[in-house]
């Protein structure tokens, strides 16, 4: 497929997992991608295997709770690559973790990345999304749609991104640009393994029943590809959506 030829895209988090995949997917349809992520060296290995499969891809590092950084590597990013039409927010930290124990910093660090670091993005690519039109899709998580035990800081941040998203939508409908949010379930990738293994003192995996799916858990190329879809002109009805792709935990 060849849907974003001539396209510059915005992926945050795409030194690893899903803003990896989705790097890569947009890449290989065409798109001219910039892959930011605090994790230089991660960023700049998917932007590396991108250029090596014949892509274009350029890597930054950009810590997307900041709003220097985020504005700083999505500028660089247009002045490098061309005018932004699509950002993706991929970027996002969690922590299994008592409520009652959780430190301030700890909550103020989840929300710092995924709220306030979707917010800071969409800010900084909004400019350029309304020079000619483009596309926001968001990153929330079955978290964002339901409650999970131990995880007050990441489901409040992940509603936050439900909201901001319908917010957004709302705000932009008449000025070309739609935003759209993919609500993942458990996602094969690192933040997964670190869900897994920070499981808190005295609480159990049985707990967790309620986010466990007999579906067990997807790859994050099977979600790339929806973010893909709704990022493409086959998209281009959608605003203001929030996709699960989850195996059914929100039903
Ligand atoms: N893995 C899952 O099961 C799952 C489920 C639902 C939703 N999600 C969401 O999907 C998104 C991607 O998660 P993933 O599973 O690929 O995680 P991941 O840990 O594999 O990748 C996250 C990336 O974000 C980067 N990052 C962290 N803090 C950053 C910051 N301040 N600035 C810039 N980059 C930063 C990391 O360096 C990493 O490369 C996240 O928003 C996550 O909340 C994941």
């Amino acid at each position: 497929m060849t849907r974003f030829v001539d396209k510059v895209a915005v992926v945050t988090g795409a030194g690893s997992g899903l803003g990896r995949a989705t790097s890569k997917r947009l890449a290989s349809e065409g798109a001219k991608v910039a892959c930011l992520d605090i994790a230089t060296e991660a960023a700049q290995a998917t932007a590396d295997a991108i250029n090596a499969q014949g892509g274009t891809a350029k890597a930054y590092t950009c810590d997307v709770s900041d709003p220097t950084s985020a504005r700083a590597a999505v500028d660089a990013a247009a002045s490098d690559l061309g005018r932004v039409q699509l950002a993706v927010t991929c970027a996002g930290i969690g922590r299994l973790v008592n409520t009652h124990e959780m430190s301030w910093e700890l909550w103020r660090k989840i929300m710092g990345v995924n709220l306030d670091g979707t917010l800071l993005i969409c800010q900084a690519a909004i400019p350029y999304l309304l020079d000619g039109g483009g596309r926001i899709v968001t990153v929330a998580s079955n978290a964002g749609l339901m409650g999970q035990p131990y995880s007050a800081a990441y489901c409040a941040s992940k509603g936050g991104v439900v909201n901001l998203t319908k917010a957004l939508a709302a705000e932009y409908i008449r000025k070309g640009i739609t935003v759209n949010c993919v609500a993942p379930g458990g996602m094969d990738t690192p933040l997964q393994n670190e869900f897994a293994t920070t499981l808190p003192e005295g609480a159990s995996f049985k707990d967790l029943a309620k986010v466990m799916t007999p579906m067990g858990t997807s790859q994050p190329e099977e979600v790339a590809a929806v973010i893909a879809f709704v990022a493409s002109d086959e998209g281009r009805y959608m605003t203001g959506s929030i996709v699960s792709i989850d195996g059914g935990l929100t039903i």
